[in-house]
């Protein structure tokens, strides 16, 4: 796709706004969400030989020394990684005086950032930037005046342009531009094996909602050897935003952020409806659901051992980082059943939180993340696209140069609860804890009182 292209149909998207998916939801403070979301059930290890343990902290050392940029981020799965250095290479290029001390929590999600960096911040020991979703997500800090105003240190005229509208609007969710968003994912993927799709005779495309998704995964159980989807339980979050799509998918944009805003008694039966869908979704999941990563699934779908995926555009960037595991040979994906004209979309960006230990080196990080080049060379890795409207994207493939089509023609790009933008973290998290319970027992009644009393 040509760059003009992009920036002529970005000027249109620019101009759409994002419905407010959770203005009316009242803000917690930072000491109310300092409990783990999850619990030590949440935790997950990714498998990844990166320095971290299991619960969350770095064995690396941890804080750096006055000046050093410290960055606290979960990129370690899957292509995470290498989207992540070659964010860290261009900055390195443009500043190599500044020491970079790298200092991951791993767990897919986020699932293990927040009680270290909740932590650190109260503590008035933040690191230099963390990764965080923009939206309700940042309201804890913006609430406590924890995350220093950005607007004009940063966020210059040129930037301002450049990004899309609705994404800056996400960055100030207190009123100061307080972040520098670098990329949009895409939550409402069915990723798939296209060879054990055709063994199993299914057509993905042909798919039309929900239930044709179950319908699908029991055509794959019959006639083939894999697992049909290669769905995580090991930690809620990927069952939360299953939910989702499963509830997009068959109510469409209104109704989900209805949901979003609280209004769950009303749509009680459709509510119930897609946990009914999801509990017998639960019969096709891979026997050690319970103890498998997000990328540890998609291992087995990349290997021919699983059909079907449930995951934000990220899984793509794994497949980008395997061998030749070719886009339309081996892999493809359709929007979530029922949710073809939604971009239900997942934002992460970069924080300058007070008391910061190296001011100069934080703004010259977040000025370099919110440029074209950070986002050119991040996002084609990463497997999303960039929120500048300016990015050349000649280079970011078929697959994305299709996300990036849809993304422009989509009716609606709703925020996600799994991933902070839509509800704020103590909501998030009781809701996580209801899906966590879920998917130890499948039990419709505990799970629809627990989530309409989660808001
Ligand atoms: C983040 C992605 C990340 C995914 C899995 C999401 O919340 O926004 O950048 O790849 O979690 O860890």
């Amino acid at each position: 796709m040509s760059h003009d292209k992009r920036t002529d149909a970005d000027s249109r998207i620019s101009r759409r706004r994002y419905v407010a998916g959770a203005g009316a939801l009242a803000t917690v403070a930072v000491a109310g969400c300092s409990d783990d979301p999850e619990g030590d059930a949440g935790i997950e290890d990714d498998g990844a030989d990166d320095g971290a343990t299991d619960d969350g902290t770095t064995d690396d050392g941890g804080e750096a020394e006055a000046g050093e940029l410290e960055i606290v981020h979960w990129w370690t799965a899957g292509g995470e990684e290498d989207a992540y250095n070659a964010l860290l290479d261009g900055f390195r290029e443009e500043h190599p005086d500044v020491e970079i001390v790298d200092n991951p929590a791993p767990g897919g999600a986020g699932s293990a950032i927040d009680t270290v960096i909740q932590n650190r911040v109260l503590d008035g020991n933040p690191p230099s930037t963390f990764q965080i979703w923009p939206g309700q997500a940042l309201t804890p800090y913006t609430d406590e005046g924890l995350l220093e105003d950005i607007g004009d240190s940063v966020w210059d005229d040129e930037m301002r342009e450049a990004y899309l509208d609705d994404i800056v609007d996400l960055s100030q969710p207190g009123g100061d531009l307080v972040a520098v968003p670098i990329n949009i994912h895409r939550l409402n993927n069915l990723f798939y094996n296209v060879e054990v799709l055709e063994e199993a005779d299914v057509d993905a495309t042909d798919i039309d909602d929900p239930q044709g998704v179950l319908d699908a995964l029991e055509a794959v159980d019959e006639n083939t050897d894999a697992v049909p989807m290669a769905h995580q339980t090991q930690a809620p979050w990927s069952t939360l935003q299953l939910f989702e799509a499963v509830f997009l998918g068959q109510r469409g944009t209104d109704d989900y952020l209805s949901f979003v805003e609280g209004d769950v008694e009303s749509l009680e039966d459709e509510v119930r409806a897609a946990l009914e869908l999801l509990s017998e979704y639960a019969d096709y999941y891979p026997e050690d659901a319970g103890s498998i990563s997000w990328d540890q699934g998609n291992d087995r779908l990349i290997e021919g051992e699983a059909a079907f995926l449930h995951q934000g555009d990220w899984a793509a960037g794994q497949y980008e980082a395997a061998d030749g595991f070719e886009f339309g040979e081996d892999w493809d994906m359709v929007p979530f059943p029922g949710s073809d004209g939604i971009y239900h979309s997942v934002i992460d960006s970069f924080v300058f939180p007070t008391n910061n230990p190296s001011p100069e080196a934080t703004e010259q990080f977040l000025n370099y993340a919110g440029t074209v080049d950070a986002q050119e060379r991040f996002n084609p890795i990463k497997g999303s696209i960039p929120p500048r409207t300016d990015v050349p994207t000649d280079d970011f493939g078929p697959f994305l140069s299709r996300q990036i089509d849809d993304f422009d023609a989509s009716d609606t790009q709703p925020p996600t609860i799994a991933h902070g933008t839509a509800v704020v973290p103590a909501v998030q998290s009781e809701l996580e804890e209801a899906f966590a319970n879920f998917n130890d027992n499948l039990d419709i009644d505990t799970a629809y009182e627990a989530i309409r009393d989660a808001f």
